[in-house]
């Protein structure tokens, strides 16, 4: 069933073409200015389309937190956001740090209308189940306080770990960001380390100021880029994750590294938690956002702030290159058709009744935001269309590595 996606307006090293793209199964199969035959047609209206976004940070909450998420609602709202494959964090009950929780997650993942894979815990004593976890994206660790009991502070057992795994993810913060890369410079470790929601300007400095800086990759989240701790002023606890929001001089700081290449990716850290969990004294930290990433990212674009380059950079192509993901993150022929088109001119508020995350709130609730994407194709499937969902389902990704 070849499916032609007519009029669409793609970027190229920075430049605008108008082509055709047919997709045939579940991959980028022509991208042409010819008209060939398929089953199937969709006016794209010369709106653009851009390779579906990776989410390389997403606590799907599946399973034990289901009644915040689960891999149904969770990869809705990820289709929504424009968003084709998510990897899922640990910090779930039970946590995946054994064969078993990651088997049993497997499957609960098989639900998802995006594509998605797994970031397996570290603890201080499952070197063993990190050795045996198959077709894993990395290994996260974290050195700072979490959802969940999931710390470890012990430097030779974080000293395993990274020599253990090819990539680990860290929750660090603050200090902690410089012992983590002093770690590997002091044990000679060639393995890479991917530097989780980088909240400061002195956390940016740590990570990317060193004698090891290509071994290390720097993520920032929207939340930061788009929020800093005056929101905690009017938002209270629908602002607080972990880290914390930082200065307007921090966010600044977050910004400049975008504009000067010192940020590799931008991903959402999604952590929804109930409106009720959060108006309690001791709410949980974390904020939804996979549906608002893009929005957020195409208004600054709109704005002048970012270009659509960079977007793709940092949204598709880091996050495939970094977690190695096969056959992702570009638009080219052979790839997989995982799709967003965007329009561009939409001129739309966040609002909290149309979210399709379980927790129905967003820290943008109210905002106006020009540029929205307006459908989204996961393996050649139209899963999310103008506010409809068509619950097909997703598969898991594979690395290269
Ligand atoms: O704000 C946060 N929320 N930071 C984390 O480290 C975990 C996350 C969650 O799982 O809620
Ligand atoms: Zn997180």
């Amino acid at each position: 069933m070849p499916l032609l996606l007519k009029n669409c307006r793609i970027l190229v090293n920075d430049k605008v073409y108008s082509k055709n793209i047919l997709v045939k199964k579940d991959k980028i199969s022509k991208i042409t200015n010819k008209e060939p035959k398929a089953d199937g047609i969709i006016d794209v209206n010369n709106n653009f389309v851009l390779p579906g976004l990776i989410d390389v940070h997403v606590h799907m909450r599946e399973p034990g937190l289901t009644h915040k998420e689960d891999f149904l609602t969770g990869s809705m709202a990820a289709a929504k956001g424009g968003i084709t494959t998510i990897l899922d964090m640990p910090n779930t009950i039970p946590p995946t740090t054994t064969v078993a929780a990651l088997e049993e997650k497997r499957k609960l993942a098989s639900k998802s209308v995006v594509n998605y894979g797994f970031n397996f815990g570290a603890t201080l004593n499952n070197l063993s189940d990190i050795k045996k976890a198959k077709n894993i994206a990395s290994v996260k660790l974290y050195m700072d306080a979490t959802t969940g009991a999931m710390k470890v502070e012990d430097f030779d057992s974080i000293t395993d770990i990274f020599r253990a795994s090819k990539l680990t993810i860290i929750h660090a913060e603050d200090m902690n960001v410089k012992a983590a890369i002093d770690i590997l410079i002091k044990n000679k470790i060639k393995n890479k380390l991917h530097v989780a929601h980088v909240s400061s300007a002195k956390e940016l400095q740590y990570a990317k100021q060193n004698s090891i800086k290509k071994q290390v990759s720097v993520e920032v989240t929207p939340n930061h880029l788009f929020m800093n701790e005056k929101y905690i002023q009017t938002l209270g606890a629908f602002a607080e994750m972990k880290p914390r929001l930082k200065t307007e001089h921090d966010q600044k700081a977050l910004w400049d590294g975008i504009k000067n290449g010192e940020v590799d990716i931008i991903a959402t850290d999604h952590a929804p938690h109930l409106r009720e969990e959060k108006e309690q004294a001791n709410y949980p930290f974390g904020v939804p956002g996979l549906e608002t990433m893009l929005p957020l990212l195409l208004d600054a674009f709109n704005q002048n702030n970012i270009t659509l380059q960079k977007i793709m950079q940092l949204c598709c192509e880091n996050p495939a290159k970094i977690f190695k993901i096969k056959n992702k993150g570009f638009l080219k022929e052979g790839y997989d058709a995982d799709l967003v088109i965007a329009d561009l001119d939409k001129r739309q508020a966040v609002r909290n009744e149309d979210l399709l995350t379980k927790c129905r709130w967003s820290p943008f609730d109210g905002k106006i935001l020009k540029g929205w994407p307006v459908m989204t194709i996961v393996n050649g499937n139209v899963v999310y269309d103008n506010g409809q969902i068509n619950d097909v389902k997703a598969k898991e990704v594979q690395y290269g590595r």
